[in-house]
């Protein structure tokens, strides 16, 4: 079963898929790093873990279409069965999502559809919520409003701020993402209008 991963940052979740492949958690294989920031630490964490990067520049090209155009045929070339958005802060053209429909999922740091967009977290904070947490969801054409595959929930204490809550919402993306890809991996997600069910 074969994973695109598109980044944009750090890395902590293409690392934490990278570590679930070596201990043959994951149930497939990462063939490719997807990087619109050529200098972006995860493209660093790929190249560590001999996996393939395509990193482009978007201002490289005329527009979305032709950069996509190359993603695309490199996503075709290795016969990709999954991309999976890990921290990707671009988003992707209605043509290239409908063409991947149901095969493009992302991670989002909220229990969606509360604060979709940037900065969930401290949205979350300045609304003074009191629970919050992690979503993974299939990509459509919107921001963040795709059907949801998985949450779980994590607690906002008095004495939280943005990068203590930060901190345990990345722990639980880093087990959370792993084991969604797994279940894709066994054929076990099934997509029904808006409504995602997990097989056994
Ligand atoms: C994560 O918090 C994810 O939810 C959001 O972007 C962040 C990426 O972090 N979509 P990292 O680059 O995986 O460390």
């Amino acid at each position: 079963f074969r994973i695109a991963v598109f980044a944009s940052g750090r890395g902590s979740n293409f690392q934490a898929l990278v570590d679930a492949q070596q201990s043959g958690a994951l149930g497939g294989e990462i063939s490719m790093l997807v990087c619109d920031k050529p200098q972006a630490p995860v493209v660093e964490l790929a190249d560590a873990a001999n996996v393939d990067i395509f990193a482009f520049q978007p201002k490289d090209y005329a527009s979305k279409e032709d950069y996509e155009r190359e993603i695309a045929a490199e996503l075709q070339q290795r016969g990709v069965e999954l991309i999976v958005l890990a921290g990707y802060m671009r988003l992707l053209s209605s043509s290239f999502v409908e063409f991947y429909s149901g095969r493009i999922i992302n991670i989002h740091p909220s229990l969606l559809p509360a604060f979709p967009g940037k900065d969930a977290i401290g949205q979350a904070l300045a609304y003074g919520v009191k629970m919050t947490g992690v979503t993974v969801h299939f990509v459509d054409g919107g921001m963040d409003t795709g059907p949801v595959i998985a949450q779980r929930a994590i607690e906002i204490q008095e004495d939280d701020n943005a990068e203590t809550v930060a901190a345990r919402i990345h722990q639980v993306e880093q087990k959370l993402y792993y084991e969604v890809v797994s279940w894709f991996a066994q054929g076990r997600v099934a997509l029904n209008g808006r409504i995602v069910t997990i097989k056994n």
